[in-house]
This record gives structure tokens, sequence and C-alpha cells, in this order.
């Protein structure tokens, strides 16, 4: 489908989202919403997808939810919009596919929980990431405060939503919200290696990997014990694991084909 918020495209089994609304900083709307959640479940059906690069253009990964949108808002539509919001990050969690975010500026509101939703979350060195709502006179409403105290801990996550500071990249890398920081201008490319690498795996692998970890830190171990111990088993029905090991065994690349 056409897409006016956005910029889908694809190459060698890597989809790349681009927020296309660089005037307001890729702020998100209902319609950026709508457009994002729809490409991911588009990227879904598509067998040859394997990865997917979320990122945006201009000088903001996603300033946040929109204010100018949410500025008038019914308690009532303010609640649809969170639900819309939850909608498109649960999409993307739940995707088959990993995420990678590629965060090229300001990460703010909406943006950092946004990236809290990718799988793995490469910064360029001038990002900057927070939850700022508390200055606006609301709190987060798209996962904020659950996605941040559970990757960076309760203390910290406090720290940032109750004071809405912002954070650097680096001090986003050191409380565990940032994988890797680069320079700017090597941030595309980076998430291109990072994401091809990732391609070139076995794509029920990624799948599963992505599935056990998510819904393993949310249910108790023995469960998430037991499920990793389901998945690990019917790995062994699958080509790739066959393929995986014999070419261990004779000393060559595995060729892989997600099945
Ligand atoms: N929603 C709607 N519009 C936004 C936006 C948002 N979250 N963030 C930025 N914009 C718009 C601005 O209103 C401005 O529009 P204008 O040119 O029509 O005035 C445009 O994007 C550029 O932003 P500007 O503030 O001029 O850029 P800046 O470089 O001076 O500052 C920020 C950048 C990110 C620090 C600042 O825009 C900001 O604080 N944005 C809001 C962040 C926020 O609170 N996010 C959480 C929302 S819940």
């Amino acid at each position: 489908m056409a897409y006016k918020n956005i910029i889908l495209e694809k190459k060698d089994g890597i989809a790349f989202i681009k927020i296309n609304r660089p005037k307001v900083l890729n702020a998100l709307n209902g319609g950026t919403i709508g457009e994002i959640t729809k490409a991911v479940l588009e990227l879904e059906k598509d067998d040859k997808i394997k990865v997917a690069v979320l990122t945006g253009e201009g000088k903001a990964f996603i300033a946040g939810a929109d204010i100018s949108a949410m500025s008038n808002m019914t308690p009532l539509e303010a609640k649809e919009f969170a639900e819309h919001g939850h909608n498109m990050l649960n999409t993307i969690e739940k995707s088959r596919l990993p995420f990678i975010a590629a965060v090229n500026g300001y990460a703010l509101g909406g943006g950092c929980e946004t990236l809290m939703a990718c799988d793995i979350v490469i910064a360029g060195k001038s990002a900057l990431l927070g939850q700022p709502e508390i200055n606006l006179g609301i709190s987060p409403g798209f996962g904020g405060t659950q996605r941040l105290a559970r990757l960076v801990g309760r203390m910290k996550a406090k720290e940032l939503l109750l004071t809405g500071r912002n954070v650097s990249a680096e001090e986003a890398q050191s409380i565990g919200l940032v994988n890797m920081v680069v320079d700017d201008d090597k941030l595309t490319e980076t998430a291109e290696k990072i994401a091809g690498k990732i391609a070139s795996k076995s794509s029920v692998q990624t799948n599963f990997i992505k599935a056990l970890v998510n819904k393993g830190v949310d249910i108790d171990l023995a469960t998430a014990n037991s499920l990793e111990i389901s998945y690990f088993s019917s790995s062994f029905s699958t080509h790739d694991q066959k393929e995986g090991m014999k070419a261990f065994l004779e000393k060559r690349k595995p060729d892989f084909k997600g099945n």
C-alpha cells in the first residue's frame, strides 16, 4: 500500500521503515501510528524479509507523540490514542522480525517508547533520549512507565520519568537503554551491517529467540524455561537445524532457508 507519513523500502531481506514527517520532528500522530502498524503487519507476511530497521528522516528519530494532535483531546480520545500507540508497539514487539532502531537524533516521549519496543537500539552520538511528558502535565501513554522500568530498573526509570530529564546517547547506553553508540554519519551503515548479519541467520531461530526473551521476562522462570525447552526441541524438526549442524561438521558456511 502507499504510505504518506513513512517510507518503506526493502533490500536484501531487510526492510527499512523511515518516519517521514521531518517538519514536526517525526512526531507521532494517529495517521503515522496507523501506517507504522500496517507496515509491520505487511512485512510480517513477506517471506523475503528477515529483519527491519526503524529510523527517522531529518534531525529526529521521533520527538514524541504529536502534541498539536493531543492538545485538545478529551479523556476518551486520549484513551483511544494511547491504545493506538500501544497497539503499534505491541505489533512491533510481537512481530516475528527482529527490529533495529537506528536512533538519529531526538527520541523523546513516544520516540523513546518506540525504541524500547525494538530488539536492538543503535544511537548516533548526538541522539537525545527521554520521557519528558511530565513537563507537559501528562505521564507517558505508549508504555514509557512500563518498558523503561523493565529495561533500566525501577529507580532509574522513576528518576527519568519524574524529572523529565533527557539523556545523551552515551548515558542511555550506560543505563541499558541503547546497545551501542556510533558516530552520526556511521548510523545507517552500522544498522545495515547488523541487520545484514541477522538476515543471514535462520529466521526460524531469530523469531524463536525474540519470542522467548520477550515472553520469558514477563513470566516466572520455571514456565519460561519450559517454553525454552519446547522451542529448542521443535528446532530439531527444521531444515535449518540439520543444515546448521551439518555445515559445522563439514567445515562450511550454512545455507539457512528459514524453515
Ligand atoms: N509534537 C508536535 N510537534 C512537535 C513535536 C511534538 N512532539 N516536537 C517538535 N514538534 C514541532 C515543533 O512544534 C516545531 O514546529 P513549528 O516549526 O511549526 O514551530 C517543529 O517540530 C520543530 O521543533 P522545534 O521545537 O522548533 O525544534 P528544536 O530543535 O528547537 O527543539 C525539541 C527540538 C525536540 C527539543 C523540541 O521540539 C521539543 O521539546 N519537542 C517536544 C518533545 C516532547 O515533549 N515529546 C513528548 C511528547 S508527549
